[in-house]
């Protein structure tokens, strides 16, 4: 009688234990990677030495400094190419997991072809991998974040599929050289925000402007791109590190305007970060059916002879089908959805017939695009894991903007709460987010806004040619969340300080 109550007893303890840890809500599960990002037109600078050749945003900010808010460029950005090794001390104070940069397409090959090897370009990557690696942290490179060789966008860009071949050799080259010491690889930065805005309008490089039949083509050659890289890393390179690679995709969050219209929020969703996701993540493969109809009957009311969207052929469906280890998701913010009824004759607006607006009282970075809205995160992570059978979601970007100052708790607040609504997606709600990454480091180039809109941990002094770096709050706050691998949800805003 005394052996089964003690066993009694016993058990109920372990019982108590488990839940106590299980529901410990505010600590990083266990082997949870912690990092942070950048990207190399945004950092390095450099652009043209050691045998660089040229890329659409040297050219695009050269040829077009009244596209820029400040008529910037990232000529000298934050000249990590020369000051990498204090970026590492800086991130080895931090002590991240991992490092997530990009490399510069054009700065290993110069012609863009893989016919001429820039070896000095090559050294500055194997550089800095070795610098990560000797101060413990994981780099995780990803192989395009924007910046192709300029002589490719004469040829059509990502409008020429030829752009798959292409970039798979650079790809091969990159995985040959560097795979034996990199674990985790990225193929592809965010096809969505460089197809909209670069090739269906003009916000960023190249600039070309040509409306949703650009938009829907450049998609199409990323995707395609996307899963030939994977399968040449996956067959002639994986087992160097026996590394993970995966797509990065943009995915905002959506909450219906009116609360009945959740249709507006799963239309919103399919037609954004569905696009790609489904022909990756879903069982079936291939763009998200209600997309290929809604496009198909809004291209025959435009006039259009066939669907904007083009066709996968099984072939591909199959070949694409399964390409990405990792869900790498960059998120920042949310939109109110709403549906706008199709009338007859008249075409769906922006294709999906789903309008996105903002709150006004939702609070704002710098960054007119950016509100803060955690529940929307917590809501993104829950969706993916919904549609697609809970895949590792990587969590590579995710950050604030302001104009200045290194005393920023407006980032605290924001990334805290981001941080808060991630971790209840995993424990609340069961997803398996497995990685975080801030964007960014250090203050940067920001595409568009120049140095006008800072999304670092670290102040740079862009008008210092020493580029002399300043860590603010946020790097200490973070750099304490790093170390307890907890977050303080009892951490209020100090209110005493006003920007
Ligand atoms: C992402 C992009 C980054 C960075 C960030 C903040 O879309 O991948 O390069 O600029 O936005 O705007």
């Amino acid at each position: 009688m005394a052996s089964y109550l003690f066993l009694r007893v016993a058990v109920s303890f372990i019982f108590i234990v488990t839940y106590i840890f299980a529901t410990d809500t505010s600590s990083f599960p266990k082997n949870f990677l912690l990092g942070t990002s950048s990207s190399a037109y945004q950092i390095e600078g450099a652009w043209n030495e050691s045998d660089k050749g040229e890329s659409i945003w040297d050219w695009w900010t050269h040829e077009n400094p009244n596209f820029i808010s400040d008529g910037s460029n990232g000529d000298v950005a934050c000249d990590s190419f020369h000051k990498y090794k204090e970026d590492v001390k800086l991130l080895n104070d931090l002590k991240v997991d991992f490092y997530r940069f990009s490399i510069s397409w054009s700065r290993i090959l110069p012609t863009g072809y893989a016919n001429v090897i820039n070896q000095e370009g090559l050294n500055y990557y194997k550089n800095l991998i070795d610098e990560l690696l000797a101060n413990g942290i994981e780099p995780f490179v990803t192989l395009y974040h924007w910046d192709h060789p300029e002589i490719f966008e004469r040829m059509g860009g990502w409008t020429n599929e030829m752009m798959v071949e292409w970039i798979s050799d650079y790809a091969r080259i990159v995985f040959k050289e560097l795979s034996p010491k990199v674990k985790y690889f990225a193929t592809l930065n965010e096809p969505n925000v460089l197809c909209e805005e670069g090739y269906e309008t003009k916000i960023k490089a190249p600039g070309k402007n040509l409306g949703s039949p650009g938009v829907f083509l450049c998609m199409h050659n990323m995707l395609k791109a996307h899963a030939k890289i994977y399968h040449i890393y996956d067959e002639e390179f994986r087992k160097h590190r026996n590394g993970t690679i995966g797509i990065v995709l943009p995915c905002s969050g959506a909450l219906p305007k009116y609360l009945n219209d959740t249709a507006a929020v799963d239309m919103h969703f399919q037609f954004k970060c569905g696009w790609i996701a489904h022909a990756i993540f879903s069982n079936t493969g291939d763009y998200p059916q209600i997309m290929k109809s809604h496009v198909a009957e809004n291209s025959k009311l435009a006039g259009y002879p066939r669907s904007l969207l083009p066709e996968l052929s099984s072939e591909w469906v199959q070949y694409i089908k399964g390409t990405s280890d990792f869900f790498g998701l960059n998120h920042y913010s949310t939109w109110l959805v709403e549906t706008v009824p199709r009338t007859k004759e008249q075409e769906w607006y922006a294709y999906s017939g789903v309008k996105e607006s903002r709150d006004p009282s939702w609070p704002k970075a710098a960054s007119k695009w950016l509100n803060v809205v955690p529940s929307g995160f917590r809501e993104i992570i829950n969706k993916i894991a919904r549609e697609y059978d809970n895949p590792p979601i990587y969590i590579l970007e995710n950050g604030f903007s302001d104009r200045c100052c290194t005393f920023d708790y407006l980032r605290i607040s924001y990334l805290h709460s981001y941080i808060k609504a991630m971790l209840l997606a995993i424990y609340e709600d069961g997803c398996n987010v497995q990685a975080y990454s801030v964007w960014s480091l250090l203050d940067n180039f920001e595409w568009s806004a120049g140095y006008t809109e800072r999304f670092g941990l670290i102040h740079v002094n862009f008008t210092d040619s020493n580029r002399k770096r300043t860590p603010k709050w946020s790097m200490d706050w973070y750099k304490d969340v790093i170390a307890t691998r907890k977050l303080n949800f009892t951490w209020e805003l100090p209110t005493i300080i006003h920007i």
